[in-house]
């Protein structure tokens, strides 16, 4: 049962540090009775057994990288959870070792990233939030969890709720952008998605990763060290990880990077005093990917014994892939330097899980039914209808969009025209690990066809991909050669293919970007240029005169200054999953108003990186004087802001009031706005809520979303839209107190439909 925990509060005037100490009301993700039954099966099994149900295997795809054939350890009881198998016929095998040969008849549990979709692929994480809908994440994250289960996947290692504010960093693609409110939201909707309201044999438990701060990595670089002073982690960082925890998680990831020297995997404060004593987590703490192990690397742990020391000592419960708990953990328990009862209370919660999720009941997968439930056309149509709601539409001169159905030549460009592999994104859990992807992807250039059909005439020219392959340890392994950047011959060839495409259509859809392995894990880029001929192709069928509609597929915001200025339409689609080429068309074609909103600020360049609305005044504002917090040589403002996104509408944001002018710390203070569609043609608005603290005991951020909801409008109608404004919305963690409480002073308030909203008012807190 979840219950949900008020967070911890305080007004700064009166209450004392230590009063915030105290530990938070406990809940618990998981039943009384998986409780109960975890404790009696506990009672039964060795320290071995023990040590056991802490080491999630791996190696069983990844030979030589890690552990030989489980068969072995799993009857002893060695493995408690495997990772990166997705093998339906021997998920079953090993389950049936674990069950009948093994002592206790523990069940495995089955873990793997299932980011986005399992065989229906969904839009990326950051595509999803584009949605500013939280259903979206739910609906998706639920069908995928019903797919996970049905393919023997119990654990998923999602959602990942790092907060991104640097787009050089890969991993930008995998979470909800920058903003801690949006982020939090999404984040809820994927737990609830996932998990539902309780876990059992239809659920898939969550890990809400990577905790904590791993997104703030130095230069944007994956898994350099983060230096996150406490005030930006609790006000910014923590937050969608609360808001998980608060939504019911079941297990976390600890990340693998440095927070302020101290790896997060051997980080007490992050998972013991914050993480249970602070938020009351009663779930399991997973590590990444042999982090436990990379202590040693970090130059934290002296040896492989001190990394399991300080791993569980910190609170790990699981270590992924390492072997290091499996290596030394009972020696630590027989020396003395772990107790037996704090190992216990590492196990537990692993034995509770695989009660809730039914495993002991219900163990194996009906192998028979595996594919009719990964090929549900009910999951490509709720695919198809998320995608387009995902897209975010960033220019449209001229009403240059929707076109027109009666197009006759229409000329599909750029290397990721017509590429299955990259609309999907990143993630794909069949792509990835397994045989290969059984989904069978709709490209940009497919979608186009199907909307037109036979009488159109669609042309296709593709171009040099930029090289896939990163020079590094997997990519050597594999022996992929990197692809050789075309020669100055090749490269004239293409762009006068493309051009001579242009000039015979009587449209052109340019579909650039970044090929989906440029973005994620290990793929920060230093560069957010449209990478490889891109941009030359783009700029030479633009010159051919023809109207142009740039459709973007990336991870990241790219520099698209030129575009910006050139290209009349562009549409951002990020990666849009397995019905994406339809979608975008649906999109294209105005069968769907877009509606999604940008979850991050754009840069024009890599250089404004880390680039965030949610930022301090220090200094006098740009427009005013030129001693500004900015760069001599480009406008530091974003090309685009957070929450910006156009639509084939418009709409009118009018009479922002608020029921209260002066309101208490325990008063709910209502602001409601009126939102009309002032155009022609139903669409969705996103009504966005900003506030800021005019002054206090801390400089405050100039503005912060505090309430947002997107709803569809008829023309000429009216909505109003109310968002409540309470101690949650306004409290801060204030530096000085080293508390969370709110701060009798004066604020201003904000609606609009993007983070540079002008309707304004203000309103004061007094002490009560
Ligand atoms: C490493 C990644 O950082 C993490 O996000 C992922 O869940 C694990 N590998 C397991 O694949």
């Amino acid at each position: 049962m979840f219950r949900k925990k008020s967070s911890a509060f305080a007004l700064f005037v009166c209450l004392s540090a230590a009063s915030m100490t105290s530990a938070a009301a406990q809940s618990t993700p998981f039943t009384q009775e998986a409780k109960q039954k975890a404790e009696a099966i506990l009672k039964q099994m060795t320290l071995d057994e023990k040590v056991g149900q802490l080491n999630q295997a791996a190696g069983i795809v990844m030979p030589g990288i890690a552990n030989k054939k489980p068969d072995e350890l799993i009857t002893q009881g060695k493995v408690g959870s495997i990772l990166w198998l997705n093998d339906v016929k021997e998920i079953n095998r090993l389950q049936h070792i674990a069950m009948e040969k093994s002592r206790l008849h523990i069940p495995i549990l089955f873990g793997f990233d299932v980011i986005h979709g399992y065989r229906t692929v969904f839009p990326v994480p950051l595509a999803m939030a584009s949605s500013w809908d939280p259903s979206v994440e739910e609906q998706a994250q639920h069908l995928a969890a019903q797919d996970a289960r049905a393919a023997g996947i119990e654990w998923t290692f999602t959602p990942m709720v790092d907060i991104a504010r640097d787009a050089r960093w890969g991993r930008i693609v995998e979470g909800a952008g920058e903003d801690p409110f949006l982020g939090s939201a999404m984040a809820r909707a994927q737990v609830r998605g996932f998990q539902g309201a309780n876990l059992g044999p239809d659920r898939v438990l969550v890990c809400v990763k990577h905790f904590a701060g791993y997104g703030a990595a130095d230069g944007g670089r994956d898994y350099d060290s983060s230096y996150i002073p406490e005030e930006l982690m609790q006000n910014v960082y923590l937050l969608p990880f609360h808001a998980a925890e608060e939504a019911g998680a079941g297990s976390f990831m600890s990340a693998y990077m440095d927070l302020n020297d101290v790896p997060a995997s051997g980080n007490h404060w992050l998972l013991t005093d914050v993480l249970r004593k602070e938020w009351g987590f009663q779930g399991l703490v997973l590590s990444d990917a042999f982090a436990v192990g990379n202590l040693k690397t970090h130059g934290y742990a002296r040896d492989p014994e001190d990394a399991a020391y300080k791993a569980i000592i910190a609170g790990v419960n699981m270590d992924m892939a390492s072997l290091t708990y499996t290596h030394n953990l009972a020696k630590l328990v027989t020396d003395g330097k772990v107790s037996e009862s704090y190992l216990d209370e590492m196990v537990l919660p692993i034995l509770e899980a695989k009660y809730d999720l039914g495993l002991f009941e219900h163990p194996y997968v009906d192998e028979s039914k595996v594919d009719s439930v990964l090929n549900r056309p009910e999951g490509l149509a709720l695919e198809r209808k998320l995608a387009a709601r995902s897209m975010v539409l960033l220019r449209n001169e001229n009403n240059a969009l929707p076109l027109s159905k009666g197009l006759k030549k229409v000329a599909v460009i750029g290397p990721l025209a017509d590429s299955g592999q990259d609309i999907e994104g990143g993630w794909t859990v069949e792509g990835l690990f397994g045989n290969g992807s059984k989904s069978r992807p709709v490209t940009v250039y497919t979608g186009i066809k199907n909307k037109l059909g036979p009488a159109a005439h669609v042309t296709l020219v593709t171009g040099p991909e930029p090289s896939r392959v990163y020079p590094g340890l997997l990519d050597r392994l594999s022996g992929k050669k990197p692809t050789p950047p075309p020669t100055a011959e090749e490269t004239a060839n293409w762009i006068a293919k493309a051009k001579a495409a242009a000039a015979e259509a009587d449209l052109v859809v340019a579909v650039m970007g970044e090929m989906a392995n440029m973005s994620s894990e290990a793929a920060s880029r230093a560069t957010l240029d449209l990478p490889g001929i891109q941009e030359p192709m783009l700029e030479a069928v633009v010159a051919t005169g023809k109207p142009v509609v740039l459709v973007l597929e990336n991870g990241r915001p790219l520099d698209i200054r030129w575009a910006a200025q050139h290209v009349p339409a562009i549409l951002e689609a990020w990666y849009p999953g397995t019905q994406g080429g339809d979608a975008v068309a649906d999109v294209l074609f105005g069968d769907v108003n877009s509606g999604g909103k940008l979850p991050l600020s754009w840069p024009r360049v890599a250089g404004a990186e880390p680039l965030y609305y949610n930022h301090n005044l220090t200094h006098e504002p740009e427009d005013r004087l030129n001693f500004t917090s900015r760069y001599w040589d480009i406008n530091s403002k974003p090309l685009y802001p957070f929450g910006y996104g156009l639509s084939y509408t418009t709409f009118k944001f009018t009479n922002l009031r608020l029921s209260k002018r002066s309101m208490g710390t325990g008063d709910v203070n209502e602001a409601s706005v009126d939102v009309t569609n002032t155009g022609s043609v139903p669409g969705d608005a996103v009504a966005q809520l900003y506030i800021h603290q005019r002054h206090g005991s801390a400089s405050r951020p100039v503005r912060q979303l505090e309430g947002f909801e997107r709803v569809t409008l008829q023309p000429g109608e009216t909505k109003t839209l109310k968002f409540p404004l309470t101690k949650n919305e306004l409290q801060f963690w204030n530096p000085q107190t080293k508390q969370w409480g709110v701060e009798p002073t004066e604020f201003d308030v904000w609606a609009g439909d993007d983070s540079t909203a002008i309707l304004h008012d203000e309103f004061t807190v007094i002490k009560p």
